[in-house]
């Protein structure tokens, strides 16, 4: 069904691989264009629970955007990629109600690493490497990796970064909180397959408004309290909280539909 990438979906997980290997899974048009179809069946496929993203081959998750498209563009083309990117991609995978994991196998570099960013979480593998080289194109990340590199590991770190286009391990990663795991390359499929199950086991409508209560308080919201509140007393409005405080009090575990 898609050209540039491979989709599996294995017991509600949607396993989003992008499938350029030879050119390290750099985002070209058509990887920009597919990634946002893919996203959209995952906002509204009730069968997938929980997203996996990540790249084909050992070597990389994603090196970027694609360099050979850059070429032929203006100021006004440039913005008009990044703009279409972070609208059809990256917005709707940081705001998608459902858990996006990146499992970062490789380089995550420039394009990559804000695709990782703009996922909820990350997890790596041993031989993983992030940065945000752009500098050494003369140009700047434009898929949010300013903003969100900057939430993420702080203002001088990410400020180091990209001014010095330098790659960082992925232990060093983890040090920084731009991942939260490091595994064996050979286990991170599996590894990160475990977390998505796990947080399958959960309240969906509670885990699409933490996700969308986080996202306020990374960017700095200001009502981010206020709808704190409103999103806590919605989640009492579901079936899946009577189920939750229900199966505490009867000491079983919970079972829950998503309503
Ligand atoms: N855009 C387009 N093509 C890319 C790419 C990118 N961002 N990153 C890698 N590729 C291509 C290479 O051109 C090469 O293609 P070829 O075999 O047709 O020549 C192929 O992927 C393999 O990359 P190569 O550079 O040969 O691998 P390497 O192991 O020597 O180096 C990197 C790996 C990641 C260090 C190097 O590819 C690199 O610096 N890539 C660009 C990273 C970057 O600046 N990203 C930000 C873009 S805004």
């Amino acid at each position: 069904m898609y050209q540039t990438l491979l989709t599996d979906l294995q017991d509600g997980t949607f396993i989003i691989t992008i499938n350029r290997p030879d050119k390290l899974n750099a985002l070209n048009k058509d990887v920009i264009e597919e990634l946002g179809q893919a996203i959209n069946e995952v906002y509204n496929n009730e069968a997938i629970k929980t997203v996996i993203l990540t790249g084909a081959g050992e070597k990389g998750f994603v090196a970027g955007a694609d360099i050979s498209e850059f070429t032929a563009l203006d100021a006004a083309g440039g913005a008009a990629l990044a703009k279409k990117g972070q609208d059809h991609v990256f917005d709707k995978i940081e705001n998608c109600p459902k858990p996006v994991i990146a499992a970062v196998n490789g380089f995550a570099l420039g394009g990559g690493c804000e695709l990782a960013m703009s996922c909820h979480f990350r997890v790596a593998a041993e031989n993983a490497k992030f940065g945000q080289p752009e500098v050494n194109l003369g140009l700047i990340p434009g898929y949010g990796g300013t903003q969100r590199l900057t939430q993420l590991i702080g203002k001088g770190k990410a400020m180091e970064l990209m001014m010095t286009a330098d790659m960082i391990g992925a232990e060093e990663a983890k040090s920084l909180g731009l991942v939260n795991h490091v595994f064996p390359l050979q286990d991170l499929m599996a590894e990160t397959k475990k977390i998505a199950q796990k947080i399958q086991t959960k309240a969906p409508i509670a885990i699409s408004q933490i996700i969308a209560s986080i996202n306020e308080a990374a960017k700095g919201e200001t009502n981010g309290f206020a709808n704190e509140i409103k999103r806590f007393g919605l989640c009492f409005s579901t079936s899946d909280m009577k189920e939750g405080t229900t199966a505490f009090l009867e000491k079983r575990k919970a079972s829950f539909v998503g309503k």
